[in-house]
């Protein structure tokens, strides 16, 4: 019987570390730091873990932190994930604990992701008797940021022997007390591009002397939409969007130069491969037709996250049979992307949204969002759902 020690986990949680959880939120929350640069946050993390007296690992994969707590008994490992960095926001909500760095604020949640994880490690630390396996604290740098942190932590092996890896992300479109899942595909791939169109400027009176950067770009917007509508499979779901177009100087002048900057958002491998293909050949015939130059730099950035059946359904079901009054919901998949889509490319595994929308309006605006807030209750939440899921593994 496993379930009378996940209850009293989570009463603990309740009674002893809710509001330390709380506090170091709050803490993190203040001080923000922006992908790639979050040299304090992660020695915080790593001072918290080695007071846990768990082995801990810093730099790893750069800017990322590895605590590793063995349980007194053999069994599987397990592997738990939070990310740590912040986002080039400026925090505009009143609260005592508002961001204390101008234009940097944990709008997406991770502040929270690292505080529960956090807790978990505190608790588990002290139950080490109990555990029939090892448990591995991933501390995340970077993932708003790609190429993000994950990728450079698994060449730095911190996935070695790890049996199954799981992942939390806040979420403020779901109520406190829900628990999101979804199996199989889940999140979309993602990549960026730029197009340099380069024409010659002259007099817009004289168009025929020149080569009209903006025409042509206009013209690649629009070409560009048709490889959506007119090449990818429409049971495929693909975007193309165009984010930024930048180009001229005055309205009686040709711009010789103009700019296009957008994403690409795909799930299956030979979608994402046609629509970078067909964009390259879009771009060719445009520079082709019209006497330009089109310069095009492609990046790939994270791959689509696909959630590992069996490890879902564990996850789902070891949350719903401990958590009293947990609702488990079926999230559609989304056109959003999470560089945890590493983890599972290498372990099987799963990546989850834990409701963190509360009656108070302040919960209630979108991730990246200058008020995002979150009702803190879902903070040990998420740390019952972490432990639910190491109950299940690491205990019998
Ligand atoms: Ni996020």
């Amino acid at each position: 019987m496993t379930e009378p020690l996940i209850a009293r986990w989570h009463e603990e949680i309740e009674d002893k570390l809710a509001d330390r959880i709380i506090g170091w939120r709050r803490y993190l929350h203040q001080r923000p730091e922006l992908s790639f640069e979050e040299k304090q946050t992660a020695a915080f993390i790593a001072a918290e873990l080695e007071k846990l007296e768990l082995e801990v690992r810093t730099n790893v994969g750069g800017g990322g932190v590895v605590g590793v707590l063995r349980g007194s008994h053999p069994g599987p490992t397990i592997a738990l994930r939070a990310d740590f960095d912040a986002l080039p926001i400026q925090d505009e909500k009143q609260t005592a604990y508002t961001s204390t760095v101008p234009g940097v604020m944990h709008a997406c949640g991770h502040d929270g992701h690292t505080a529960s994880l956090l807790g978990v490690a505190t608790l588990l630390s002290e139950q080490r008797e109990q555990l029939h396996g090892t448990l591995v604290f991933l501390f995340q740098h970077a993932e708003e940021k790609p190429p993000g942190g994950a990728q450079a932590m698994i060449a730095d092996g911190c996935l070695d022997g790890v049996d199954a890896v799981f992942g939390i992300h806040l979420a403020t479109d779901l109520p406190v007390g829900h628990f999101g899942f979804c199996s199989g595909s889940f999140m979309a791939a993602v990549d960026a591009f730029t197009l340099r169109v380069e024409g010659r400027g002259g007099h817009a009176a004289r168009p025929h002397e020149t080569v009209d950067s903006i025409a042509i770009a206009c013209g690649l917007v629009g070409q560009l939409q048709q490889i959506v509508s007119r090449r990818v499979n429409p049971l495929q779901p693909a975007v193309v969007s165009i984010g930024k177009i930048q180009g001229g100087t005055a309205f009686n002048v040709i711009a010789e130069k103009t700019l296009l900057e957008g994403t690409v958002r795909s799930f299956d491998p030979e979608v994402r491969d046609l629509v970078e293909q067909e964009l390259r050949t879009i771009a060719d015939g445009a520079a082709r037709a019209s006497h330009a130059a089109i310069h095009i730099d492609y990046l790939r950035g994270y791959p689509a996250l696909v959630n590992h059946d069996k490890e879902t359904s564990i996850a789902r079901d070891a949350i719903a049979g401990t958590i009293p009054g947990a609702v488990i919901t079926e999230l559609d998949r989304r056109m959003g992307a999470e560089d945890f889509a590493y983890y599972l490319q290498h372990k099987p595994g799963s990546f989850f949204q834990v409701g963190a929308r509360g009656t108070d309006e302040r919960t209630h605006y979108p991730h990246h969002h200058p008020r995002f807030d979150i009702d803190e209750r879902a903070l040990a939440l998420s740390a019952k759902a972490f432990l639910s899921i190491v109950g299940h593994y690491l205990t019998r």
